[in-house]
């Protein structure tokens, strides 16, 4: 029988992340179960470092960034004695079932405690939206729109100095975010992992785009394929411009989240929960096409969702 559950969040953190644990606390308590924190993802898990959560432990974090229960990359989850001492320490402390927040690695993580009996949900939490069973993960609108605000400000000076602009951005191995990016600001190229890089296309379109009257030009890169320096080195001397490169890195993760982040962050939170009362295990919750879904852990990492095509055309359309 449910009655304590345990609640982490792991890996890169994302704005929305708070939200997710207040939603997640709220619907348990709600619904009569104990919660447990337990601070620094599976590292805190296997250092029993867990602090209950109230109704009030989470009142006022909705919109703060970051994530009050503190997140890690933890090296020793990646080896069975690891996970064999992490379901033992959840056992140890009465705690029946766990919702983990976090990106595909996390969930690699939660797979290993499933397959050891643990009832275990994942919700995902990460800036780069690069897992299926959803068609969005919770960090990556405020992400999107952190990188929105920072291009814009450099389009003014690029447009003052007639400058060409290099701007990396996270991602991890996909364009997710300098896709959505780049067409949300109107850059003039953009460079994907999911796709080769045609460094001569580049400069062709930046000559074209001069010969039209373009006298600035923004490029938005995503980190999976190059660092920006190389590509200047790529680009110095082969086209009109000296470029100058901004790393954008981690800023992209922090701040509050957007909307859109608190909400999914809230229904994602809600139907974790739901799902634990339901029996689920294994599992994880996604939106996709607007309906909260529920799909086996693996999924996030087994498929590898496309970028999408219409979004491809879009940015070749309008960035003439
Ligand atoms: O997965 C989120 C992410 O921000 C990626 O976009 C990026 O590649 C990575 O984490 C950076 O990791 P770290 O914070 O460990 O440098």
């Amino acid at each position: 029988m449910l009655r304590r559950i345990g609640v982490l969040t792991s890996g890169g953190d994302a704005p929305g992340m708070n939200a997710s644990i207040r939603a997640v606390t709220r619907t348990a308590l709600y619904h009569g179960l104990d919660v447990i924190g337990i601070r620094r993802g599976f590292e805190g898990l296997l250092d029993g470092d867990f602090v209950p959560l109230t109704r009030s432990s989470v009142g006022g974090i909705l919109m703060h960034g970051g994530t009050i229960l503190r997140t890690a990359r933890c090296a020793e989850f990646m080896r069975p004695e690891g996970v064999n001492a992490g379901a033992a320490k959840l056992r140890e402390n009465d705690i029946d079932a766990l919702v983990v927040i976090g990106g595909d690695g996390s969930f690699h993580g939660a797979l290993e405690l499933h397959k050891r009996g643990i009832q275990v949900i994942g919700v995902p939490g990460t800036i780069d939206n690069d897992m299926a069973g959803t068609d969005c993960t919770i960090g990556f609108d405020t992400a999107c729109n952190t990188a929105l605000e920072c291009i814009s400000k450099l389009r003014d000076t690029a447009s003052s100095h007639d400058r060409m602009f290099i701007v990396e951005v996270m991602g991890r191995n996909a364009g997710f975010l300098a896709l959505e990016t780049a067409v949300a600001c109107g850059a003039e190229f953009v460079l994907v992992p999911e796709i080769p890089a045609d460094i001569e296309a580049i400069i062709k379109k930046v000559h074209y785009a001069k010969e039209h009257g373009k006298t600035h030009s923004i490029i938005v890169l995503a980190e999976g394929v190059m660092p920006a320096h190389e590509l200047a080195d790529k680009l110095k001397g082969k086209c009109d411009y000296d470029p100058r490169i901004v790393v954008l890195g981690h800023i992209q993760r922090g701040g509050s989240p957007s909307c859109f982040d608190a909400v999914l962050a809230a229904k994602l939170g809600y139907a974790a929960v739901e799902c634990l009362l339901d029996g689920k295990m294994g599992m994880m919750v996604g939106r996709i096409g607007g309906e909260i879904v529920a799909s086996p852990l693996q999924k996030a990492w087994e498929e590898r969702r496309p970028l999408d095509k219409d979004m491809l055309r879009i940015m070749e359309t309008l960035s003439i």
